[in-house]
């Protein structure tokens, strides 16, 4: 019997520099490069395997079969095109795990499909390296091709129509600033309304702001890369803060308007503005959904998190330093 199967690990990434929109929606390619960090503590696990007798792609999230819908197809699309490169033919059966919430603006596309390609790959004993994983896991959400590297990253928008100078690169790996800190404040672990596919073309097509959110992210990206590999939290943070603000003010200047905050996000905000007035070296940014993520060092955490003690409406938090980028690891879930 030919029977193939991997587990891998990756963890989500947020975007200090922030991808809005695609040149190609098919191939994922964007109009603007990004930069991220990986985290650690949170995680998708995914086992993959190929079996001749399996007569179609079966997968599972948390304990629950996907038996239809968006993601059960980008799944399948992923598993076709990892069929196609390693030129084999068999069906999947992918079962996966995540250790937070799904589509609450955390970024889980970004270590689902990390983890999906680097699992399926292996399994499949499609040997590539992981410029070409970050080129494959791109196409099944653009941010995941970052979760394939750890510690700083930055995925390369490419000037190619096909795509292949589009991948992620590391800028600094997950020991070069040991107490950069992310703390995830989930205030609504809901699902969002509008999936960022969805926000990113409705942004493309009609926010008038959107050809100045261009030009003001590859300036961003330059000058955050050099702030980033000083470890100067002030700065790299007030770029990231800029960065962030500027294309949620894309996003509501779309039409249909697209408002990802909720009345907590603001209050939050205005928290944050807060302890940087009484000189607190902290900063926030957030993506396609209302929670916020705070930038800070390992010194601040807890003065942070005392000050948002009064923040009844937060669920919950998580504190993450720079993690690793994707692995295989032995222990797979069936
Ligand atoms: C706001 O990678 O989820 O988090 O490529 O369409 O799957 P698709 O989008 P996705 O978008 C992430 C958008 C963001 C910003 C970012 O992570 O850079």
């Amino acid at each position: 019997m030919n029977k193939i199967k991997a587990t891998a690990i990756a963890h989500p990434n947020i975007a200090l520099i922030k991808y809005w929109g695609k040149r190609n929606d098919e191939l994922k390619i964007p109009t603007v490069s990004s930069i991220s960090v990986t985290l650690d503590n949170l995680y998708t696990k995914t086992t993959v395997e190929f079996n001749e007798k399996f007569e179609e792609d079966k997968f599972s999230l948390n304990d629950k079969t996907v038996t239809g819908g968006v993601v059960l197809k980008r799944v399948i699309e992923l598993l076709d095109l990892i069929r196609k490169h390693s030129k084999k033919n068999q069906f999947a059966k992918v079962v996966s795990e995540n250790n937070f919430p799904d589509a609450a603006g955390l970024a889980s596309s970004s270590s689902a499909f990390a983890a999906l390609t680097m699992a399926g790959c292996n399994a499949i004993g499609y040997g590539i390296n992981k410029k070409e994983m970050s080129i494959i896991a791109r196409q099944g959400s653009g941010s995941a091709c970052r979760s394939i590297f750890g510690g700083f990253v930055e995925w390369k928008k490419g000037k190619k129509d096909d795509g292949t100078d589009s991948f992620a690169e590391q800028i600094a790996d997950e020991k070069h600033w040991e107490d950069f800190r992310i703390i995830v404040l989930i205030v609504n672990p809901k699902e969002k309304k509008i999936k960022s596919t969805e926000g990113m073309k409705i942004s493309v097509n009609s926010s008038e702001l959107y050809e100045a959110w261009i030009k003001a992210s590859e300036n961003d990206a330059g000058k955050i890369k050099q702030y980033l590999l000083e470890k100067n939290l002030t700065e790299t943070g007030k770029i990231a803060e800029q960065n962030c603000l500027r294309m949620h003010s894309v996003m509501i200047s779309s039409d249909p308007s697209l408002i990802y905050w909720n009345p907590e996000t603001v209050t939050l905000i205005d928290k944050i503005q807060a302890m940087q007035s009484n000189g607190l070296d902290l900063h926030f940014t957030i993506d396609a959904g209302p929670n916020i993520k705070i930038i800070c060092q390992e010194k601040d955490v807890e003065k942070i998190l005392n000050c948002l003690e009064q923040a009844p409406f937060i669920h919950d938090f998580v504190v993450c330093s720079p993690g690793k980028g994707a692995e295989i690891v032995d222990d797979h879930l069936f």
